[in-house]
């Protein structure tokens, strides 16, 4: 298994080209299920979960062309993905597939949406809470579907096709929000989803949807209207830029210090993030090219947050965050309200000198003048990235393991990091 050895003390300097958003890829690719002519997709981020998912479509029918280099184009230039899905061969996702990577439960809604019927595997555990699909089951069955549950698949069935309906969340749910976008947009008449998901990524499939021939009006706010079409067509889409993989970096660079340009990232995406990184010390400025983030040898400022849906602080950043405030001059404390057990990289932050009290929900950061270079485990996504973080600036080194977790979501990190002067490289086997 690949590990990723840093050597923490060197501030960043350069230009990082920030990838398209892997939480907007995985959903649009998965509305290429609803329509048998080919949805184009452009600026794909070449990620694991990308690879996989399009394995996952494969199964069900999906034809997937990756295209090739064109003139212009680097290493840094998103990929270009054509899926067609002409014919449905298989409506089941097998656990095998399901358990690996959560976002692929649904396929559930345009696969019932088109096809009238969907068995797929129930996700599973994760490292980062329970979470449940009952809101998931909850719109289908608002939109007409039958459900069962048989020996841990959900078999959904609609032999006479979806009907509009409202919908209101009890909490707001980014993935049901999307099945929810997807399954009305192929069912007969009006859906009304309330409490929806507001995050950029919704805003982002939704005009994918519309390309598509689907009627949608509100998406980026709580209400969405959407008329169903009989058939969705072809489109063709550009994916919109990581406001999580901007967040990163900006932090990485608050950390380490320095000057860094994120090419390609829009501030509107994560106006709560920057807003924090401002208090905090770091100097933040919108150019024509991206985001400038800078930050000299002054100390920062602790910060009191909470995460919350959009436009809140994103649970996505959270980890990235309390690895910051690791070396903030003073106590910083951070609530994870989204995910009830999102702190697995405490206690690995911990093993580089940072002093976190965990109590419930709230964790309590007191800032270190120094952390020190250790061996580090990754243990999900988003927290192998906080252990990236802490170590560009602790001293000696430090050697993450377990690095599958970091390919699952950031493209490239290495390079775009070593590009900027980080002393950091992978070690393969
Ligand atoms: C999406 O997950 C993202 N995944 C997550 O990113 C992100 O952390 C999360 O939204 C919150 O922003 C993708 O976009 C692929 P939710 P999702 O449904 O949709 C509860 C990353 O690191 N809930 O918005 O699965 C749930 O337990 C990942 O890139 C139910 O109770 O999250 C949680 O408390 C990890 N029942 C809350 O709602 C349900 O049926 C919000 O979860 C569904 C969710």
């Amino acid at each position: 298994m690949d590990r990723i050895r840093i050597r923490g003390g060197r501030a960043l300097k350069g230009t990082i080209p920030i990838s398209g958003a892997k939480n907007a890829a995985l959903p649009l690719m998965i509305a290429s299920l609803l329509t048998e002519e080919t949805l184009v997709l452009d600026n794909v981020p070449r990620l694991a979960d990308v690879s996989l998912l399009q394995h996952i479509l494969s199964n069900h029918g999906v034809d997937v062309t990756v295209s090739g280099k064109r003139a212009g184009e680097n290493e840094n230039t998103g990929q270009t993905l054509q899926l067609s899905a002409r014919t449905i061969v298989d409506t089941t996702a097998p656990y095998h597939l399901v358990s690996k990577m959560r976002a692929s439960f649904w396929v559930i809604g345009p696969l019932v949406a088109r096809m009238g019927e969907a068995r797929v595997s129930m996700p599973g555990g994760c490292a980062i809470g329970i979470r449940p699909v009952d809101f998931h089951l909850d719109v289908l069955r608002a939109l007409g579907a039958e459900i069962d549950i048989e020996e841990g698949y959900v078999l959904a069935r609609a032999p006479k096709g979806l009907k509009g309906a409202r919908i209101e969340f009890p909490k707001v749910s980014v993935g049901a929000t999307h099945t929810a976008l997807m399954a009305a947009s192929l069912a007969r008449g009006e859906t009304v989803i309330e409490n929806a998901a507001r995050e950029p990524e919704i805003v982002d499939v939704a005009a994918c949807l519309v390309k598509m021939g689907a009627r949608i009006e509100g998406a980026g706010s709580s209400t969405i209207h959407i008329q169903g079409a009989k058939h969705l067509r072809a489109a063709r889409h550009p994916v919109l830029p990581d406001r999580i993989e901007t967040g990163t970096y900006a932090m990485a660079v608050a950390m380490a210090g320095g000057d860094v340009v994120l090419a390609g990232a829009r501030a509107e995406l994560l106006q709560t993030a920057l807003d924090l990184l401002r208090k905090a010390g770091a100097e933040i400025t919108v150019t024509n090219e991206g985001i400038r983030v800078r930050r000299d040898g002054a100390g920062l400022a602790p910060v009191e947050v909470a995460t919350a849906p959009f436009p809140g602080f994103p649970t996505d950043l959270q980890a990235q965050l309390m690895a910051l405030m690791s070396r903030a001059r003073g106590t910083s404390r951070i609530t994870e309200t989204i995910f009830e057990n999102r702190f697995m990289h405490v206690q690995e932050l911990a093993r580089l000198g940072a002093r976190i009290h965990l109590d419930g929900e709230t964790a309590t950061i007191e800032g270190v003048e120094k952390l020190k270079g250790a061996p580090v485990m990754a243990t999900d996504l988003r927290a192998s990235v906080s252990l990236v973080i802490a170590a560009l600036a602790a001293e000696g080194e430090t050697m993450v393991h377990r690095v599958y977790h970091l390919d699952r979501g950031f493209e490239r990190l290495e390079q775009k990091l070593a590009h900027c002067g980080a002393a950091i490289e992978r070690v393969a086997g």
